[in-house]
């Protein structure tokens, strides 16, 4: 079979070409300058900071803006509708088109009446915008909605030559140096007596980097007791049956986030050679940049920019050494009772009512350091505590893996301490440490190879074949654990011609709704130094039962996000130019709390970047209530000015408006619909499209993680989930990724 078709997705490279033609650069241009244009701040009275007129002045083009979207257009965005971009685009850059897309907008009233998109006034533009995102059009709203949030992202993440950004001054943004000033002395003094993987972090000799000569890395191999041939009839690598080199070992692991990380550590522990293939990168964390438009790029999936094929949710998951756990928000919640006796019940899987997992949940969270306090309270949490403290609603502290003095708020950019006890610096350092383990960042599984037992049915895991850049490697094992996380398992065990019905369905999102509000410098609390974007990223929660519903199906969680400026400005609303640039100066008072649903997996995945996710109407109508609540506790604790991410953009001036209004104010936003773009819901937790069960006809796994058709192969992470979980999966995954480890153990034992 060819590999050539199936090119890695280069989701690393950091130097983006730009395929935009110069006529579609052009409507770029002018939707960029429409959605971000030059301001007059004198007008709004903002005269007196030289920085906030600068930011007001400047434009999205003056600063670069369209040129690194369209790079990003080209190259990185990965969705099934991508093409109404450049669709878009071309309409504009023609009068006919600017006239479909546009309507009676487009009419100039003088001579060419009808003009091209970047003719038109700047007025006409913002409300042919405005249009846009309420147009009963789905296919113009999803232009307006990416656009948007692309434009808007790029320009808060941005850097000039001296490595600032424009806005982040005047938003209050201090970006990552002010949390490491000490850092690099430190950094230096450090160099000076120490090995590198004293700078570096532990996982540094464990990391095999296939750029170095093959000889080289030939010889670390085989010095840490692998097997390795290079043949020498090699071509150019692009088929299977010719690789560029052939490495053997007892286990392969693919994917090294929170379920691969456990299963790599536990095997090596127990004296197994195990090798982990990791399609994203590897960063040491002395050279963490912390910059989130860098990180989102190197650190997740898609660069941030992954979304539901109908755009309706926005989707955020890791991809680095470590995946999820090395960029995720500390929150180590066990699994809940009433979810472990629901899986055992009535999914029949005893491994949920056993000894066994109470015992795995509690070496994980002893491994990870998980506990309960905090020093000081951040911006964001302090807000959600206060809020239902007035309302009388129980919150709770949340369980985290990281020391209770850790106060940075960057934590989802990657963690420069190593404070976070990430799987990059737990399991994944255990591997290392037992001398057993290594890791091949930057190489992207693409099957999985298995045989048939001479004459017999039944079929064989021998190892899994993955790509570096064009080059083609084969690893050759005993056993094979898949753990690509819920969203890239599926689409690898199909490639591999597994045919399990289940595989890449019942997706299940933890789909989440947010509001914000504002609260004011000048005022007395929360402290005047602290801001929303700082501080341990989530401490507090709480919950909503829907009653409705009458099962924990509708109930809602509680809890904050980070969000720096770039994510921010993403997904508030668009309502106009000026409103835009004023709300973001906001962004560092701006506190978001938001409701996180267990849903009923009603996801599918067909291919890589396709993701068909249909909310339904009682997870909609729980997920409203669970705004509801969180209005209410933004009021509650103080905020001066509310407001939902329903694309009108509505908010209430909580100072001036009595009680019946801003009562009013709350049931309205509150039952706006979710679905259709017109709110914005945002996912961080994948779950359940290779569900555990206990027959092949309801489930792609069996109860011990092996898949029902291969032996030998394994499924450990998320996508394994019965059902939803929730609340955050971490502990959970690492339990279940900790019970499977300890299965394959049981094969490897059997095929020495
Ligand atoms: C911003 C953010 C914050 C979060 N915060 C929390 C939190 O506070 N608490 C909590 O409990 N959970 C949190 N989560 C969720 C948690 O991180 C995930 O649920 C968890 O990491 C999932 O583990 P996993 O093993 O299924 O997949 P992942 O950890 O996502 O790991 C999958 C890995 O496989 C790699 N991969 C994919 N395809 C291939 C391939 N073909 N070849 C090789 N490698 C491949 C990916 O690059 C990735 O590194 C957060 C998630 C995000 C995105
Ligand atoms: C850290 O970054 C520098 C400069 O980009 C690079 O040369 C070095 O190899 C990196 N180190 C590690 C361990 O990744
Ligand atoms: C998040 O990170 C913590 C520690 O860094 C880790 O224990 C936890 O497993 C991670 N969560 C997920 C879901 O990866
Ligand atoms: C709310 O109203 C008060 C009183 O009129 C005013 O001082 C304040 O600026 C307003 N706040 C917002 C966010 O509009």
């Amino acid at each position: 079979m060819e590999f050539g078709s199936l090119r890695q997705e280069d989701e690393t490279k950091p130097f983006y070409t730009n395929s935009l033609t110069a006529r579609e650069m052009e409507s770029l241009v002018a939707i960029c300058d429409t959605l971000i244009p030059s301001i007059d701040g004198s007008k709004l009275g903002h005269v007196e900071d030289d920085g906030v007129a600068r930011y007001y002045s400047a434009s999205a083009s003056q600063t670069g803006t369209p040129d690194r979207v369209a790079r990003l257009m080209s190259e990185r965005l990965d969705h099934p509708k991508k093409w109404i971009l450049r669709v878009g685009l071309w309409f504009l850059s023609t009068w006919i088109g600017s006239l479909i897309l546009c309507g009676r907008k487009s009419f100039s009233g003088e001579f060419p009446y009808f003009r091209r998109f970047c003719k038109l006034p700047e007025k006409q533009r913002e409300e042919i915008l405005l249009n846009w995102s309420s147009s009963y059009i789905v296919l113009i709203r999803m232009l307006f909605r990416s656009l948007k949030l692309i434009t808007a992202l790029v320009f808060f993440t941005q850097l000039d030559e001296q490595g600032q950004n424009l806005a982040w001054k005047a938003i209050g943004y201090n970006g990552p140096t002010s949390d490491d000033s000490d850092h690099e002395e430190e950094l230096n003094e450090k160099k000076k007596k120490k090995k590198p993987e004293e700078i570096f972090g532990p996982l540094y000799n464990g990391i095999i980097d296939l750029t170095n000569p093959r000889d080289a890395v030939a010889k670390k191999l085989t010095g840490r007791g692998f097997t390795v041939s290079t043949p020498k009839s090699n071509k150019n690598g692009s088929f299977i049956s010719d690789p560029v080199m052939t490495i053997r070992c007892d286990a392969v692991v693919v994917g090294s986030g929170s379920g691969g990380g456990v299963v790599a550590g536990v095997l090596a522990k127990a004296g197994y050679k195990v090798l982990v293939v990791e399609k994203g990168n590897y960063y040491a964390r002395s050279n963490l940049s912390l910059l989130e438009g860098q990180a989102l790029d190197e650190m997740y999936l898609s660069a941030g920019l992954l979304a539901t094929s109908d755009m309706n949710v926005v989707i955020l998951a890791g991809s680095t050494v470590g995946g999820g756990s090395t960029i995720n928000w500390s929150a180590s919640i066990k699994t809940p009772e009433h979810v472990m006796k629901e899986w055992a019940d009535k999914s029949k899987l005893e491994m949920f009512g056993s000894d066994l997992y109470r015992e795995a949940m509690d070496v994980v969270c002893e491994r990870m350091g998980v506990q309960c306090g905090f020093v000081e309270e951040g911006f964001n949490n302090e807000i959600l505590r206060k809020g239902c403290e007035e309302l009388g609603l129980q919150v709770k502290n949340i369980p985290r893996n990281s020391p209770s003095d850790h106060y940075c708020g960057f934590c989802c950019l990657g963690c420069k301490k190593g404070q976070k006890q990430g799987t990059s610096e737990t399991w994944l350092v255990d591997l290392v440490e037992s001398g057993n383990g290594l890791i091949l960042p930057g190489c992207e599984a693409m099957e999985v190879l298995y045989e048939r037992e001479p004459g017999k049915k039944k079929k064989i895991a021998t190892g899994v074949a993955f790509a570096f850049g064009e080059e083609v490697y084969v690893v050759e094992s005993k056993a094979a654990i898949v753990a690509c996380g819920a969203l890239r398992t599926p689409d690898l065990l199909k490639r591999s011609g597994l045919k399990n019905g289940n595989i890449g369905r019942n997706l299940c999102l933890h789909p989440v709704v947010m509001a914000w509000g504002w609260f004011p410098e000048e005022e007395k609390w929360p402290e005047k130094k602290k801001k929303s974007y700082e501080g341990g990223i989530m401490t507090a929660m709480s919950s909503v039962v829907n009653a409705e519903t009458r099962s924990s199906y509708g109930e809602t969680v509680i809890q904050t996000p980070s969000l720096h400026p770039g994510m921010f400005s993403g997904i508030i609303p668009w309502t106009s130019s000026k409103d835009f640039k004023t709300r973001m100066l906001k962004f560092s008072r701006t506190a978001h709390v938001f409701a996180l649903l267990r849903d009923r997996g009603t996801g599918t995945i067909s291919s890589k970047s396709c993701i068909d996710y249909n909310l339904q109407d009682e997870d909609e109508e729980s997920l409203k209530k669970g705004l509801e609540r969180v209005l209410e506790i933004l009021i509650a604790a103080g905020a001066e000015e509310i407001g939902t991410h329903n694309s009108e953009g509505k908010s209430l001036n909580i100072t001036t408006a009595n009680a019946l209004q801003i009562a009013r104010f709350v049931r309205e936003e509150s039952s706006k619909g979710l679905k259709d773009l017109s709110g914005q819901i945002c996912s961080a937790h994948q779950m359940g499209s290779c569900r555990m069960g206990i027959r092949p006809e309801e489930s792609a796994v069996r109860p011990t993680g092996e898949t029902w058709e291969v032996e030998g192969l394994f499924v450990a992470d998320t996508s394994v989930f019965p059902t939803a979980l929730g609340v955050n999966p971490m502990v959970t995954v690492q339990s279940i990724a900790y019970c499977i480890g300890l299965n394959v153990l049981e094969v490897l034992k059997r095929k020495k």
